[in-house]
């Protein structure tokens, strides 16, 4: 899909890079030509992927930290910038998330989800768009959000209420920094199967049906459809796309809404025989 040298010369950084889509987005980035540094809470999660990602690689670059920890973050971007030069594109991917009814949820489980979502993706773009502002040449920040940032979800609100000040950042930095040449997008997947994410949200098999059977195209997302677009937004190919969050997910969000939405759940020809029938009533 694209030139193999699209991200060639350029230095990314992802969040939570050492599993899940992080992994697969850097993989993709690897594959055209970026430098790659991934960070995680584990040392070990993290050279098990960097291993993955390149095989002996010389643009592969990890640095364990907790984005929860400010200190830790400024550490990691320094060592970053130290490794490949500068950074040019910051991906806050690390998320963290879990089902609760919210009347069950203390507020240290709530503090868990934000600090880790919302906070974190704060702490790196402060501390590595401090450093992209200083080095003068742009930069790029594409943040994972989520299709309940704006319609919001029962059992995940400290997520959601994360996700959505995610949104809010995005747009606020797209227009204050696009002085500096740094643009902010973001991506909002809808169910895409990782470990994580399906050990936290998909506790048994009936529910996994039930949010297949939500999606129009009746299928979970593809990783690699995920990094195609992620190397798109990032990349000198997207250089007017600012302050945009782009939705993958089958339709599966904007299919809950419609008022006649439902009629796509059963059999076509049943429904046509009966607007047929109801034709010059
Ligand atoms: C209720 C819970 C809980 C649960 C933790 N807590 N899990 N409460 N139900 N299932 C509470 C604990 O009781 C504790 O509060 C507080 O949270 C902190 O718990 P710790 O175990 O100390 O937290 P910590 O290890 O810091 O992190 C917990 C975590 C972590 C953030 C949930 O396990 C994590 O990062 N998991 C990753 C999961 C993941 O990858 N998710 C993918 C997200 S995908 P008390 O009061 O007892 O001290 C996503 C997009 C969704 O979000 C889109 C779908 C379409």
């Amino acid at each position: 899909m694209f030139r193999d040298d699209l991200l060639a010369g350029k230095t990314v950084l992802v969040t939570g890079g050492g599993s899940g889509l992080g992994l697969s987005m850097s993989r993709k980035f690897a594959a055209l030509g970026a430098n790659v540094a991934i960070t995680g809470r584990s040392a070990e999660r993290l050279a098990d992927a960097a291993g993955q990602i390149s095989p002996g690689g010389e643009r592969i670059f990890t640095h364990p930290c907790d984005v929860r920890d400010f200190a830790q973050v400024e550490q990691m971007a320094a060592a970053v910038t130290e490794r490949f030069g500068g950074i040019d594109v910051l991906v806050n991917n690390a998320a963290g998330n879990f089902l609760s009814a919210t009347e069950d949820l203390s507020p240290n489980g709530f503090n868990a989800i934000v600090q880790t979502v919302l906070n974190g993706t704060f702490h790196a773009t402060l501390a590595v768009g401090r450093k992209m502002i200083e080095a003068g040449r742009g930069g790029s920040i594409l943040n994972i959000v989520t299709t309940y940032a704006w319609t919001g979800s029962a059992f995940v609100v400290p997520s959601a209420a994360a996700k959505a000040g995610v949104l809010a950042m995005t747009r606020s930095l797209a227009v204050e920094w696009a002085t500096y040449k740094i643009r902010s997008n973001a991506i909002a997947p809808g169910p895409f199967p990782t470990e994580g994410a399906w050990n936290a949200l998909m506790p048994t098999p009936e529910l996994e049906a039930e949010a297949k059977a939500r999606i129009p195209m009746n299928r979970f997302g593809e990783h690699d459809e995920l990094a195609n677009l992620a190397a798109f937004l990032v990349s000198d190919g997207a250089p007017f796309i600012n302050g945009e969050v782009v939705t993958i997910d089958g339709g599966e969000w904007i299919g809950s809404g419609g008022e006649f939405n439902g009629l796509t759940r059963m059999p076509r020809a049943m429904v046509k025989g009966a607007l047929q029938a109801m034709r010059g009533k």
